[in-house]
């Protein structure tokens, strides 16, 4: 899962396009700045938190100093997370200082962990919005106008939490995340989510087809399936399409050109759902598929249901069925109880398969979860040393895979304008970001682009 980092994200992407849809029905009185951090469950949010507040007036803003309301939308999923929240509204608080009428809400994993405890340690927040609540967000801001404090998580682990999501307006995008079930059942040791964004559910596939045919008709040409594990979409209910026939329905939406999907748990990427990258064009050649540690001693402690072998199985049937697909990852060094060899295993696995991308994180112990009650007790320099090693493996992968693209032509989605003047941008059919010259008209339509140069984040293309 890409996570961002804890480096701030203000959203500004759409904000012209937002204006110009809003500006048709709604007066905007109110400015409202907001820092997503985490994953993108919380960038998805950010958007329907954008969305419902032009309803009561407040248009983005990048300026927190002339905001009328300051939203950290917050991640939890490793330690520190906290206390960089607290810094941060600490920081931004110079804002509300000198009398000044403004609104400070915590949303996220960490509203959702903290809840009331943030309105008593912090007198300058006003607002605590859990990760099931976000239909009480104007209700919540209306009574904030009026001076009120106030914390809501209380979890809704029924079929109603999905119905009563907010939706997204307002945004002209070529490229749309399109929810298909929120939480997380798995409790893999280590982990927070499940206790943060609650139980796993699925949204009902009627209701998901009409979202993605409502895009199409809005001129989206590529959606992106989104879930804490999407690929057990469906398996607590008859009624409903696996997830492999959820994607060649959503395959069958006119329009719709290009189909993503994150994030997936490797144990239950299905036969069928590999076979969709073999028949179903539409389906990006990208996909996540965190493994977490190469050792199967690990895997175990982490609880996560699949063994080295059954994971790069399921890679090699992949690599059979898409000669060119690319892999990107998860994985966590310094889990309790690692020895070198686990380590050395996570190497060679990343050998085996050869990711792409991969996302790296030391392990931190997370309150509650079954892994904070193991011994902790690998020196701080090990994991240090273990992690760039990795990385440094990882660097060569990827600079050595993205040499391999120089010379080929790939199908671009030109998305907007590129780094340098006169450069328009868009992301190959394998996830990549390719900049070339170009001419912004053709913002909106897949091209073919030669590759003449890789860099480690991007490529460079010709028309
Ligand atoms: N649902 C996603 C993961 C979301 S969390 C999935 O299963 O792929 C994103 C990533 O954060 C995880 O894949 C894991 O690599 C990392 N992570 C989660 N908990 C962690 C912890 N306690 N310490 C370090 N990394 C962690
Ligand atoms: Fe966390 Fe595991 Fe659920 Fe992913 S699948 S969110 S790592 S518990
Ligand atoms: Fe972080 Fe919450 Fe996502 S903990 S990774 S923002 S689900």
């Amino acid at each position: 899962m890409k996570l961002l980092n804890l480096r701030l994200r203000p959203i500004h992407l759409t904000l012209k396009a937002f204006i110009a849809y809003k500006v048709r029905s709604t007066m905007f009185d109110k400015l409202l700045y907001i820092e997503t951090f985490g994953c993108q469950m919380n960038v998805n949010d950010s958007e329907r938190i954008v969305s419902t507040l032009a309803d009561l007036g407040y248009a983005p803003t990048n300026d927190p100093a002339s905001a009328d309301m300051i939203l950290l939308n917050t991640c939890s999923v490793r330690g520190g997370a906290e206390e960089k929240v607290y810094k941060r509204l600490a920081n931004l608080r110079i804002y509300k200082r000198d009398g000044k009428k403004q609104i400070i809400a915590v949303g996220g994993c960490v509203a959702q962990q903290e809840g009331e405890e943030l309105l008593r340690k912090l007198p300058y927040v006003d607002l605590v919005i859990g990760t099931h609540n976000l239909h009480l967000l104007s209700d919540m801001v209306r009574g904030a106008e009026r001076g009120e404090r106030r914390s809501e998580t209380t979890f809704i682990d029924n079929d109603q939490r999905l119905d009563l999501f907010p939706s997204i307006r307002g945004e002209s995008r070529l490229s749309r995340f399109v929810t298909v079930m929120q939480g997380c059942d798995n409790f893999c040791s280590y982990c927070i989510v499940p206790f943060v964004r609650g139980r796993e559910i699925s949204r009902r596939s009627a209701d998901i087809l009409a979202e993605v045919r409502q895009l199409a008709g809005e001129g989206v040409r590529e959606v992106i399936l989104l879930g804490q594990n999407v690929n057990s979409y469906g398996l607590k209910t008859e009624r409903e399409p696996t997830f492999a026939e959820l994607l060649r329905q959503v395959a069958e939406i006119e329009g719709i050109d290009r189909i993503r999907f994150t994030t997936s748990h490797p144990k239950d990427m299905s036969d069928e759902l590999i076979a969709c990258f073999g028949d179903v064009p539409k389906l990006s050649g990208q996909i996540h598929l965190p493994a977490q540690s190469g050792s199967d001693a690990v895997l175990k402690r982490m609880g996560r249901g699949y063994s080295r072998g059954t994971y790069l199985d399921k890679v090699h049937k992949l690599k059979a069925l898409r000669l060119d697909i690319v892999i990107t990852g998860d994985i966590i060094v310094g889990f309790p109880g690692e020895t070198d060899e686990d380590f050395e295993q996570t190497l060679s696995l990343m050998e085996e398969v050869r990711y792409i991308d991969l996302f790296s994180f030391v392990y931190s112990p997370r309150p509650g979860t079954k892994a904070a009650e193991l011994n902790d007790d690998l020196p701080r320099a090990v994991k240090m040393a273990r992690l760039n090693s990795l990385m440094e493996l990882q660097r060569r992968h990827t600079s050595e895979i993205s040499r391999t693209y120089v010379g080929s032509t790939m199908t671009v989605l030109v998305e907007g304008e590129g780094k340098l003047p006169g450069q328009i941008s868009g992301k190959a059919d394998i996830g990549r970001i390719v900049n070339f010259a170009g001419d912004s008209s053709l913002i909106g339509s897949f091209v073919e682009v030669k590759i003449v140069k890789a860099y480690p984040n991007s490529l460079l293309g010709e028309l």
